[in-house]
């Protein structure tokens, strides 16, 4: 008795030693008992999800326990309110599942990966399906294993909600995007007066403003996968995954899913829905809508689960988009990209969709069909560059037919924002529509410190958002539509003053060269808002963007956390940027790129030198809202939170599960 008290001290201070820092044996899991979903999770009523338990048996390592042995005979119960617990398949009234065992391995830190020391951990783990709670309340699961350990799990129900007091929700996603780029952008296309804005950007009018913070489950900074995944089901997870909560096993498919809120519109009001992103449509942030997995890298395979839904588990269907629009023909075009090498416009065809392949296609699409729309391979060009730069389009193959060649004919942000208002607006019956539109480069060119194409691609953003409202005012479905604008997560990204481009060129060395940036009194005014001296106005487009996006005098702006690079500020005008480069091919030791920013000044990194572009931070992100349930969105809370608010909105919570299967009820 003595001993193994004694043993399990020593193991509990070894334990809070090596979890939760730079590697994780299961982030979620610092015990050697995991209950997925873990500790503080929150249910809609109704939702449905998969519970796993795991029991963990270090074989080496510093938590080495029981020679690596797995408990198999573990056992869990769930109990509401204090009730008696109950078993979770006499809870549920599911067959008990069989055990399955595997075994991983992971470092415990960076002295054990660089003497490659991987700790190995056997594994005895159960899944129960598709379950869903429906009693609002406090909810305990323990897990007890290895004779008198315990795992405890509290999960809260919400309060039901549901009447449906939105028709439509069309949720804008600035990927990235943080309140310092906003202040950039209106900075850049809005002019002042004596330090009054003639003009706003349109989310400077929206009415209701809050706040949402963004960690993942098991790390403070996160990725747009499990960021996005959070927004759309009310489940927070781990940096990768999306509609599922992480588990150790080898397959990046069975892990313990939880219900979106496509799946659930679908499912309760028969909803029509649709996705448009600037980046390739198998990206996290449109993704996440219909994805279960691990891995965000399975991008053939999420195409298969957008289309056909998650086939190899019994799970609600989101029915396919009725819009799918963005870049990424690699998903759809027969070869190594797609699942299984097939043909995926061909497979959405036969589902009946109109396929577009460019912006005359797109437009002319009809509206009362299924739409896909994929204009280009990768993601599309930046609005910089479609628009006040074409010729750095014109450099790329990508056509998304396949042929060799540049994809022409793109249409932008705003085009396929409005056709799919158009085809939603149409297909949407009582049940109306949810549509989630991305501007996905606001984050790619943040990455790459490219702050230009950033804050165009923002601007392309609010752009869209003041056209959507003017075309749901058209269709008179202003009204019944909840409108929400936030991003997924932030970049460090702020401005500091203006720089002198042409001084700036003319000093030889690095010290002299940043006297050309004026800060305070010397930063002046933003010269973006005012076209060129010479009447040239082709470097700008007006109303709602610069006038003139190559002023002498530019924005003098950085990121928290960077690569080795070289700061010169002012547009590139010959493309994206790349600020770091590898010294050799096979190199992942990232330094200055030779070429990048000629003019500037060296700006030693922040990073590990194996990064070869800015990261993620913090930082919470704003949440616009307006129409019904605006008011909802004010304050400080969780990204869950957005989708909480959402489903609100829209009347998803379930009181029994007989609802799910009363169609009449419900329409
Ligand atoms: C654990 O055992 C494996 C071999 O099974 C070995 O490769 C690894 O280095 C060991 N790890 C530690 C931390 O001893
Ligand atoms: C709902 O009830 C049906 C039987 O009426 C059952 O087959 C199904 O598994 C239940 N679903 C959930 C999520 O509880
Ligand atoms: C389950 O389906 C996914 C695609 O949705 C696929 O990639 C995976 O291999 C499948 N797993 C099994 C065990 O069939
Ligand atoms: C647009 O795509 C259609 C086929 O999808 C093609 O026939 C047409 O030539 C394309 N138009 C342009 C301008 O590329
Ligand atoms: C106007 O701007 C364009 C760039 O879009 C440039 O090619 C052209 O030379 C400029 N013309 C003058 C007169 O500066
Ligand atoms: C700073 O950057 C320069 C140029 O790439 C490089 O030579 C130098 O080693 C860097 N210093 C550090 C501390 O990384
Ligand atoms: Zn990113």
């Amino acid at each position: 008795m003595l001993s193994s008290l004694y043993v399990s001290a020593v193991l509990a201070a070894s334990l809070s030693a090596v979890t939760a820092q730079t590697f994780q044996r299961l982030g979620t899991c610092p015990t050697l008992g995991c209950v997925l979903p873990p500790d503080q999770q929150d249910f809609l009523p109704g939702q449905q999800f998969d519970i796993r338990f795991e029991v963990h048996a270090p074989k080496n390592g510093s938590e080495a326990f029981n020679g690596g042995v797995p408990d198999d005979k573990f056992t869990a119960t769930i109990s509401k309110d204090g009730r008696s617990p109950k078993t979770i398949s006499s809870f549920f009234k599911i067959s008990e599942p069989a055990i399955e065992k595997w075994t991983f391995s992971w470092f415990e830190d960076l002295f054990a990966k660089d003497a490659k020391t991987p700790s190995v951990v056997n594994v005895a783990s159960k899944v129960y399906r598709r379950v869903a709670l429906y009693e609002p309340g406090t909810y305990t699961v323990t897990l007890k294993y290895y004779s008198g350990k315990t795992t405890t799990a509290t999960w809260a129900v919400r309060p039901l909600a549901t009447k449906k007091k939105a028709k439509n929700v069309i949720f804008f996603i600035g990927d990235g995007m943080t309140t310092n780029m906003i202040t950039a952008a209106r900075l850049l296309a809005h002019k002042t007066v004596n330090g009054k804005y003639q003009s706003l950007l349109q989310l400077d009018k929206f009415p209701v403003l809050g706040h949402q913070m963004t960690h993942s489950i098991d790390s403070f900074i996160t990725d747009s996968a499990n960021s996005a995944s959070a927004l759309y089901s009310g489940h927070k997870s781990t940096v990768n995954a999306m509609g599922v909560y992480a588990d150790s096993s080898p397959d990046a498919f069975d892990d313990p899913k939880v219900e979106t809120i496509v799946e659930l519109l679908k499912r309760i009001w028969g909803s029509a829905w649709g996705a448009v992103s600037t980046a390739f449509i198998a990206d996290a942030t449109p993704i996440a809508l219909t994805a279960h997995t691990r891995l965000r890298s399975q991008y053939g395979a999420l195409i298969e689960q957008a289309l056909n839904g998650v086939t190899n588990y019994s799970w609600p269907s989101a029915g396919g988009p009725d819009a799918y629009f963005g870049g990424g023909a690699e998903q759809f075009l027969p070869g190594p990209g797609s699942y299984k090498g097939k043909d995926y416009y061909a497979e959405f065809a036969k589902h009946g969709y109109s396929v577009s392949l460019n912006k005359t296609g797109l437009l002319a699409a009809p509206n009362n069909k299924k739409a896909l729309g994929i204009f280009c391979k990768s993601n599309l060009p930046v609005w910089l560059d479609r628009n006040i730069f074409p010729e750095n389009t014109k450099k790329l193959n990508n056509t998304p037919s396949g042929a060799s060649g540049t994809a022409t004919d793109l249409p932008g942000l705003k085009d396929m924002t409005l056709k799919a208002i158009d085809v939603l607006h149409t297909r949407a019956g009582k049940g109306g529509f949810f549509l989630m539109a991305e501007a996905a480069s606001i984050d790619k060119q943040m990455h790459v410190l490219d702050y230009e194409r950033a804050l165009g691609d923002l601007l392309e953003l609010d752009d869209t958002v003041q056209a959507t409202i003017a075309k749901l005012k058209a269709l008179g479905e202003l009204e019944e539509t909840l409108i929400v604008v936030s991003a997924d997560h932030g970049h460090g990204f702020d401005v500091f003053g203006s720089s002198d481009t042409k001084y700036m060129a003319a000093q030889d060395d690095d010290r002299a060269k940043r006297d050309a940036i004026g800060v305070y009194l010397n930063s002046g005014l933003s010269q973006y808002t005012s076209p060129p001296p010479s009447g040239n106005v082709s470097y700008g487009t007006g109303p709602n963007f610069p006038l003139n996006w190559d002023p002498r005098y530019v924005i003098a702006a950085g990121l928290g956390a960077n690569p080795d690079h070289r700061e010169q500020y002012g547009v590139d005008k010959s493309g994206p940027r790349v600020p770091a480069e590898p010294v050799t091919d096979d190199d992942e030791d990232y330094y200055v790129n030779p070429t990048d920013r000629p003019h500037g000044f060296v700006v030693n990194g922040t990073l590990p030198t194996d990064q070869a572009q800015g990261v993620h931070s913090l930082t919470d992100v704003p949440v616009y809202a307006m129409g019904p349930c605006q008011d909802s969105f004010g304050g400080t809370y969780s990204n869950i939170d957005v989708f909480y608010k959402m489903a609100e909105c829209l009347g998803l919570g379930q009181p029994t599960n007989k609802t799910i299967t009363d169609k009449g009820r419900r329409h």
